[in-house]
């Protein structure tokens, strides 16, 4: 079974596509066997991915909506190693729906159990983009996952919506007893030489230890919480722009920014060591 990671922040903007996006060519070029699923009705993922119109995958076998109804959504290949389970607008309708245990149907479609095969099988690592609230399908992300990342940028107002995501996770580990690490923090957009970033990341380096010390049943991956920041470059939104990755973007058009790719690098090595999957390719 594959592990499962949730990038979640209830704030927007915090960086959950872009580096999902990211993380995951980084372990597919690595020979590891990814799924990502966009569980963000915007389909911000599925974009970036190069699918422009998520209406294309309503009522097919593709339709994420149909683990709703205990269906095999089948997962689209994208290249070597890399599948994405697309998402579309009717997955807000189903977050909002009264459906019994909607924040369990995704953890069931990757877990599986009760005679049927979980999806996360056939896969070493499975990625979760969730959407910027507190609502099912966050809540959803949590529950199906091994492991939480949590992006977040530097400034005062993305440190309280940090809080906030911080609770939600709490609260739903209490709500459905779930056995989950904090894979870590990941500072997005980082300025080094801005006072407010270095300010904002020194005090959630103080907070955050605090909080998890007083919910001591949430497991963290390490003591180190927080992960290589990621800084602030321009090329991230211009890679999007071109549904291309941020590597093939810097390798083909801005080389002078190899650094960026060496950040991946490296957190996607911290992950492997805080999961233990197994080193290098898997195939
Ligand atoms: N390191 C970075 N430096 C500068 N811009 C970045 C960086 N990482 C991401 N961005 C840009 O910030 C914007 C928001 O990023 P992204 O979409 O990944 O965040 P998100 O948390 O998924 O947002 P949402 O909550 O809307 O889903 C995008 O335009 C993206 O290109
Ligand atoms: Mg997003």
């Amino acid at each position: 079974m594959g592990k499962i990671i949730g990038l979640v922040n209830q704030k927007g903007g915090a960086g959950k596509s872009s580096l999902t996006n990211a993380l995951s060519h980084e372990f597919a070029r690595r020979g590891y066997r990814v799924l990502v699923v966009d569980y963000d009705p915007q389909g911000t993922q599925t974009m970036l991915f190069g699918f422009n119109r998520l209406s294309e995958f309503v009522d097919t076998e593709h339709d994420i909506t149909g683990i709703f109804e205990g269906k095999d959504v089948k997962p689209v290949n994208i290249g070597e190693n890399l599948d994405l389970i697309p998402s579309n607008q009717g997955l807000r309708e189903e977050a909002e729906s009264g459906r019994m245990g909607k924040e369990l149907v995704l953890a069931n479609f990757l877990k599986g159990g009760f005679g049927k095969k979980g999806m996360a099988e056939d896969y070493d690592v499975v990625f979760i983009d969730s959407p910027a609230d507190s609502g099912a399908l966050t809540v959803g992300t949590i529950a199906a996952s091994d492991y939480i990342l949590i992006p977040t940028r530097l400034t005062f107002v993305d440190s309280t919506g940090l809080v906030g995501t911080l609770q939600t996770v709490i609260q739903a580990v209490m709500t459905f007893r779930l056995d989950l690490s904090i894979l870590g923090f990941i500072p997005v957009a980082y300025k080094p030489r801005l006072k407010e970033h270095n300010d904002v990341l020194a005090s959630l380096k103080q907070t955050i230890p605090q909080i998890l010390e007083r919910h001591d049943f949430i497991k963290v991956a390490s003591k180190e919480l927080f992960l290589e920041p990621v800084k602030d470059r321009i090329a991230w939104a211009e890679a999007a722009g071109k549904r291309i990755s941020i590597r093939e973007y810097i390798e083909k058009e801005k080389k002078a920014q190899r650094d960026i790719i060496l950040t991946i690098e490296n957190i996607t090595d911290e992950i492997i060591r805080r999961t233990m999957l197994p080193e290098g390719a898997v195939v």
